[in-house]
């Protein structure tokens, strides 16, 4: 195989995927697939040749001339969709979060990996390049001991209901956005392994048709059917000691915040700004960073998915971690259901 065919699922997030996917050298965009015939159609103009579109993605799973297919549907729908594909022998790519439950998020990894196809999580937080330099710097251990750290999203009035998916049972504040600075921060410390977690959650704005999208008001029938949280936070706790408060705020009465914090025993970090703190010769030394030309993240997701199809180069990022994540989540959310500590024993790990 030279190149990679892909299809795009879902027409949202799909678009800044496939345009990646498309912009690769070695990668094109030979099909569609989306429930909104006229969204395919939309998108399509803006792509260089002709592709096939499909409305019913078993179909669109049989086509042989399709190589690997990338999931951008409501949460709700990732799963069936990338079962669909695994089974048929399609290399997956995934948008966050992997799942709507945990059990589902299982099923697909031990599919996923029993298939032998790639299959990779598309963490455009992650794989943006203020992440990854903190995490080169992890790795080269520039922090000493990371032993504390903060991640936090907090919008001011940001409740997304253009697709039901988000609000309804399934979605949420914690799947759509915490799940972003979870998975970033956990992968920046190591991927250490999570023993227990404590939570709370709730819907303050959305049930009531406020802190929508820019200070919108909905439609009450929209607004009606809220079923999710529209904020969560809590405290996971990891086996080698390691403490992560994390939390995730679609509306509130604060600044709107995006950011990640570690602490460490020889250095610190924010993500936004990128900074790090140190102490030189006894006085402290703060360093802000400016990245050279970052990039797009859905550039670098779309060269590593293409570079793990063709090349066998390792999956640095398989649905394996987004499952452990989606066990995070799930267990903060059980914890403020419960008001209860939630034990984490993942026999299976393997991050
Ligand atoms: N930075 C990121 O990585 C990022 C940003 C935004 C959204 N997302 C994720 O992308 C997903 C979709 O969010 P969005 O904002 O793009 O939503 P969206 O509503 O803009 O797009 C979703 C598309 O999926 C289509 N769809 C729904 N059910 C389908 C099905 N069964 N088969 C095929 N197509 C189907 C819809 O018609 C729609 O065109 C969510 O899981 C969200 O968390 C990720």
């Amino acid at each position: 195989m030279k190149e990679v065919r892909a299809c795009i699922v879902g027409m949202g997030i799909g678009r800044p995927n496939g345009d990646a996917l498309q912009a690769n050298a070695r990668g094109r965009v030979s099909a569609l697939c989306d429930v909104v015939q006229e969204r395919m159609d939309d998108y399509a103009k803006h792509l260089p040749e002709p592709v096939k579109t499909y409305t019913d993605y078993k179909a669109m799973c049989k086509d042989p001339e399709i190589d690997a297919v990338f999931i951008g549907t409501p949460n709700q729908w990732h799963v069936p969709v990338a079962l669909e594909a695994v089974k048929r022998g399609k290399h997956v790519l995934i948008t966050k979060p992997l799942a709507d439950s945990k059990q589902a998020a299982a099923k697909l990894v031990k599919a996923a990996e029993a298939e032998g196809v790639v299959n990779m999580m598309s963490l455009s937080t992650r794989f943006g390049a203020p992440a990854q330099y903190l995490g080169n710097l992890a790795q080269q251990g520039e922090f000493g001991e990371l032993y504390y750290a903060r991640a936090r999203s907090v919008r001011r009035s940001g409740i997304p209901a253009w697709n039901l998916g988000f609000i309804q049972a399934g979605g949420g504040a914690f799947r759509d956005m915490g799940v972003h600075v979870l998975d970033a921060v956990w992968w920046i410390l190591g991927k250490p392994k999570p023993v227990s977690v404590v939570g709370v959650a709730g819907a303050k704005f959305g049930p009531f048709g406020k802190g929508y999208w820019d200070f919108s008001v909905p439609d009450k029938t929209v607004y009606k059917q809220y079923a999710s949280d529209d904020y969560a936070g809590g405290f996971i706790r990891f086996e080698n000691g390691l403490g992560l408060q994390v939390e995730s705020f679609w509306a509130s009465h604060q600044p709107g915040e995006f950011q990640i914090e570690l602490f460490g025993t020889d250095a610190g970090a924010t993500l936004s700004p990128l900074r790090l703190f140190r102490t030189v010769n006894g006085a402290p030394q703060d360093i802000s960073v400016a990245l050279p030309r970052p990039g797009e993240a859905w550039d670098a997701i779309a060269a590593h998915f293409i570079d793990c199809i063709l090349d066998g180069k390792p999956c640095d990022a398989p649905l394996r971690h987004g499952w452990i994540v989606q066990e995070m989540m799930e267990a903060l959310l059980q914890s403020a259901e419960t008001g209860k500590e939630v034990r984490l024993r993942m026999a299976d790990y393997g991050a």
